[in-house]
């Protein structure tokens, strides 16, 4: 072996230590892979919406969730019941109702490369069909040091379904930690 082939042995028996120490904890958010190999930068949240038609129609009475916060098999079930959607009509003319289907199918959480919907799919059981992404395992995992009265009893939040009044950047599909702020309660600091 000459001095070459030494040195990069030697760094890829290192990568391979390094790699399988955290390759598979439970949350890879400073992962050796996912920080030198795995994740592009713009993957890190879910996709952002893109599509006019699904801003207009589901976006007009609560924030727009990405396609990529549920699995396809929810989509097609919440769009198979929108005459009794959470206590409302939000009913849509067939056409209309199909192209979003397609949209919300095509970019689930599970035909998604994005690290949020890789990390909600992971926390679901097999065959779960949840109809609110607030009530999946995933979601309740990272909200469980919040109290009521951040949420239910802030006048400016009351409801985990309102994203974007604490994520201040959930339209892009980015919801970091550094991006947080509780109205009322300012900035997120976790330690
Ligand atoms: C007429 C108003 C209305 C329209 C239009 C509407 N929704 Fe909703 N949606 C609601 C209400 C009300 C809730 C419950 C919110 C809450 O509990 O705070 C809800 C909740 C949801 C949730 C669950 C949020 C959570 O808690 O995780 C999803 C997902 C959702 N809607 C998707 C859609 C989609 C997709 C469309 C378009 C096909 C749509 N909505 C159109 C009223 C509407
Ligand atoms: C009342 C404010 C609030 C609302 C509403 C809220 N969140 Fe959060 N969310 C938080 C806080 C605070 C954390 C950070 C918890 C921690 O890791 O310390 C968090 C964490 C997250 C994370 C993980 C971020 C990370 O860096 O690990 C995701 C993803 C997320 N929220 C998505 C959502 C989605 C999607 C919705 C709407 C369905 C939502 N949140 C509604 C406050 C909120």
């Amino acid at each position: 072996m000459n001095r070459k082939t030494l040195v990069v042995s030697m760094l890829l028996s290192t990568a391979m230590l390094a790699a399988s120490s955290t390759a598979f904890s439970d949350d890879d958010e400073g992962g050796f892979f996912s920080r030198w190999f795995g994740e592009r930068k713009h993957e890190v949240g879910v996709a952002p919406v893109e599509n006019p038609q699904y801003l207009e129609e589901c976006g007009g009475c609560h924030f727009p969730y990405q396609p990529g916060l549920l699995p396809a098999r929810s989509w097609t079930k919440m769009m198979g019941g929108l005459e009794e959607h959470f206590g409302e009509n939000a009913e849509l003319p067939l056409d209309d109702a199909r192209a979003i289907e397609e949209y919300l199918v095509k970019n689930a959480a599970d035909n998604s490369s994005y690290k949020r919907s890789r990390k909600i799919m992971k926390y679901m059981r097999p065959g779960e069909t949840p109809l609110r992404i607030s009530e999946t395992a995933y979601f309740i995992k990272e909200h469980d040091e919040l109290s009521r009265r951040m949420v239910e009893e802030n006048p400016q939040v009351e409801s985990f379904s309102r994203c974007g009044s604490c994520h201040t950047q959930a339209m892009k599909g980015s919801f970091e930690e550094h991006e947080i702020n509780i109205p009322g309660f300012g900035q997120w600091e976790d330690d």
